[in-house]
């Protein structure tokens, strides 16, 4: 495996055609817990939303039916035609397209806010800086970005990672505000899981902070809720 863009979609693709949406441990058909949080608390700017690496869109049709222009783009062909389906049904409206997130097309400061689950710890180490100076591109000023990956508590793996880890790769483009950790047993396999999530505000020119104001933030743990991936 190159871990080229055609890999990675056939990787996925065949992984959908195979298992049906209940065999998908990363599919609970609910909206994520840390997401109704976010929208509940006004956290996330009335706007255009993207929801990255879209899956079977049950983020996506939740940030419509919360009144949100939303779009969805994952590299699935399969898994985008079933999200479509899925929001015909449920009359919600959603933007969604079959593309990889390491090369977005969306213009420039074209969204408020990002919504990644599962998402950035697929991207393989040689793709993260593409991918991250894509996110911030297509973000606008004081667009936010909210991502949850694998821990480092999982063992070892190169997409398990570490706060510091995502220290890292994101201070440059991005502020980290508030940063958690939570553990999901997996319905598929019965596995407990970690899970890292970060809310981030992109750098931009107008919002620039000195020095010593940058990620302040602290780690918060969280008990367990539904699946991630
Ligand atoms: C663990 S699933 C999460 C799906 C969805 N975010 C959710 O929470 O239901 C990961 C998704 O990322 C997609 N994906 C992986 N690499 C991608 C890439 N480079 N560009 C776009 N989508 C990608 C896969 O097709 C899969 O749908």
């Amino acid at each position: 495996m190159s871990g080229s863009s055609e890999d990675v979609k056939w990787g996925w693709e065949s992984f959908y055609r195979k298992y049906a949406p209940d065999r998908l441990p990363w599919e609970t058909g609910k909206p994520d817990s840390n997401l109704v949080e976010l929208v509940e608390k006004g956290k996330i700017a009335r706007g255009r939303v993207l929801d990255i690496c879209s899956g079977l869109g049950t983020q996506t049709i939740y940030l419509a039916v919360q009144g949100f222009e939303v779009y969805g783009i994952d590299i699935s062909p399969t898994a985008v035609d079933m999200a479509k389906q899925r929001c015909r049904k449920k009359g919600a409206v959603c933007h969604l397209t079959a593309g990889d997130a390491a090369n977005l097309k969306y213009p420039d400061g074209f969204f408020t806010f990002i919504f990644d689950r599962g998402c950035f710890h697929h991207i393989r180490p040689q793709r993260r800086e593409r991918f991250i100076k894509g996110l911030h591109r297509v973000l606008a000023e004081g667009g936010r970005y909210f991502m949850t990956c694998f821990s480092w508590r999982n063992g070892p793996a190169w997409n398990h990672f570490k706060v510091s880890d995502i220290r890292g790769y994101f201070s440059k483009h991005f502020r980290i505000l508030e940063t958690r950790e939570e553990s999901f047993v997996e319905n598929v396999s019965g596995r407990k899981l970690y899970f890292l999530s970060f809310l981030m505000e992109a750098k931009k020119k107008g919002n620039a902070a000195p020095e010593s104001s940058r990620d302040s933030s602290t780690l918060k743990r969280k008990p367990a809720t539904g699946g991630k991936r």
